[in-house]
């Protein structure tokens, strides 16, 4: 019998004679049965290189990876961050905190709840103008020192909902030890008037450490000890926090059952609740557990995460196509791709599966995008016209504020004009007046495939469901591939020789290659 993978590659290889636009003439549900609507989100793949026999595939190919264990088993806790013997439930961080949850013999939903307790204490504090800086001025702005998932979400978050912040604070965001941006910012801030939170869920990340080290200084040499009260920390590694000088008050904690990139939801998010409040916090998390419960009850072949995952993984292994572009139809959600960057790529880049043994594909896919319309008039000449696959995803909102409406059928024409245009293209024969030598230059193949993914709203609620659906992908594309999503050991060996290189920068020359000895002695130099 041939093997699924045999199957699946001649079902690949049947679309190479075909074109997406015949697909639709071939089937006029097609539209129908390739758009799910869930948690406030339309998404519609029918723009991509599938049909009712890549359905039959797909389900035989869910059945042999075993993805409906591997989502009961991520949901009810079992350690699915097999390498560092973990479960993986930020799921739980959004589910409601009545409900019992039990790992190791404790309720975390009881931990969770008391830590949204004081993010909620906290937040009202600094918000209401009770919480005063050393001199007893009123705080006027934040400071969060992260990196990675530790800065990726509250940033992404307070960029999201800026526009429906109720209070004057401002919120800045210090991830790598830019001199530059160290200096810009304390220029520029009062440190009577600033609080500095400080997100490590290891609290040993270099690039933090020294960012709060900074910052630390840059108070205590301005109201002395007094000023480390406006010091937050949120970790996982409570004693390093309070070894630092943060009160046992001000810190936050975290769980070593949620991974960095899986964070958004804990209190990493903080600046978050400073900018818009609890309630808008609470609704991002009941938006994630709407899509959480879709993940979790729906049917595999109507379940919108796991239809996602399973293009990715189709057109990476069958396609060779290496890379996903996502565009946002929306200036709000300009650091989505840079998130997602890290959620997938993170997750899903690895060379060994679950046994540790080599892939003999690759995993994962390149992710990059931009935003729309800017990126049409950037790098889209060689999505329509360059002989590259890029499979995209558009992102668009629906709803929009009133007064507004040219400026919203603009962006949501381009939007969909690109989706069309890409699908579509531009043959000779549409080009009848043009001079015939020119004609060429003008054409545009189509034939690219895109999904198109449509937010209700840019509330908190729906903005939830919509990290949750791509965080939802990146787990059923770890069990696709069959590797590990939730660890991240290539990460480490730059963390490694980055000491190495300081030695050489400020100390003594240590072994390199040449390239890099030759760049260190001009540096120095
Ligand atoms: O990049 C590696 C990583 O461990 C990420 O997974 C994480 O989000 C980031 O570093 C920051 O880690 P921490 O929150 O422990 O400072």
């Amino acid at each position: 019998m041939t093997s699924l993978k045999n199957q699946l590659q001649h079902h690949c290889n049947e679309f190479q004679h075909t074109d997406l636009q015949t697909l639709f003439q071939q089937n006029p549900d097609r539209v129908n049965e390739w758009t799910f609507q869930t948690a406030g989100i339309y998404a519609d793949l029918s723009k991509n290189y599938v049909n009712k026999q890549t359905k039959k595939l797909w389900h035989t190919w869910l059945e042999k990876c075993q993805v409906r264990a591997g989502i009961e088993a991520i949901t009810n806790g079992d350690k699915v961050n097999t390498s560092e013997h973990r479960p993986a439930l930020h799921h739980r961080l959004r589910a409601p905190t009545s409900e019992t949850f039990i790992l190791d013999g404790k309720n975390i939903s009881e931990q969770i709840a008391k830590v949204h307790q004081q993010m909620r204490k906290m937040s009202t504090s600094i918000r209401s103008g009770k919480w005063l800086g050393y001199s007893d001025k009123l705080i006027t702005d934040i400071i969060h020192i992260g990196i990675g998932g530790s800065e990726l979400g509250p940033h992404l978050l307070c960029q999201t909902f800026a526009h429906l912040s109720d209070n004057k604070l401002n919120i800045h965001f210090l991830a790598s030890t830019d001199p530059i941006r160290l200096s810009e910012l304390k220029q520029h801030l009062n440190p009577e008037t600033t609080i500095i939170t400080i997100a490590s869920k290891s609290f040993s990340t270099e690039e933090t450490l020294v960012n709060a080290q900074y910052l630390r200084e840059w108070l205590r040499a301005a109201g002395g000890e007094k000023a480390d009260k406006q010091m937050i920390a949120i970790s996982a590694n409570i004693d390093k926090a309070q070894a630092f000088g943060i009160d046992t008050q001000h810190i936050l904690p975290l769980w070593d059952w949620v991974g960095g990139r899986f964070s958004i939801w804990s209190a990493i998010s903080l600046p978050f609740v400073l900018q818009n409040g609890f309630n808008a916090y609470q609704a991002l998390l009941n938006g994630a557990h709407e899509m959480d419960k879709h993940f979790q009850q729906t049917g595999l072949m109507a379940n919108l995460p796991v239809q996602l995952a399973l293009l990715d993984a189709w057109y990476n292994h069958y396609f060779a196509i290496n890379n996903r572009a996502v565009i946002t139809y929306a200036h709000s959600l300009r650091l989505f791709p840079q998130y997602l960057q890290q959620l997938d790529m993170e997750s899903l880049g690895k060379r060994a599966n679950f046994d540790g043994k080599p892939l003999n594909q690759p995993s994962g896919l390149i992710i990059w995008g931009g935003t729309g319309t800017e990126s049409q008039h950037a790098f889209f000449q060689l999505l329509h016209q360059g002989q590259r696959q890029v499979p995209i995803d558009f992102i668009a909102i629906k709803d929009a504020p009133k007064g507004y409406e040219r400026a919203q059928q603009l962006i949501l024409g381009h939007c969909l004009a690109q989706s069309e245009a890409l699908m579509s293209g531009r043959d000779e024969y549409a080009l009848a007046d043009i001079p015939s030598k020119e004609r060429y230059q003008r054409t545009s193949p189509g034939n690219h495939p895109s999904t198109t993914i449509i937010l209700k709203a840019l509330t908190p609620e729906v903005v939830g469901a919509f990290i949750a659906l791509y965080e939802h992908k990146v787990t059923v594309l770890g069990l696709l591939y069959g590797v590990n999503a939730y660890d991240q050991w290539g990460v480490e060996l730059g963390k490694v020789l980055a000491q190495k290189t300081q030695i050489s920068l400020t100390k003594t020359m240590q072994a390199h290659d040449s390239s890099t000895t030759t760049i260190l002695n001009y540096l120095k130099s």
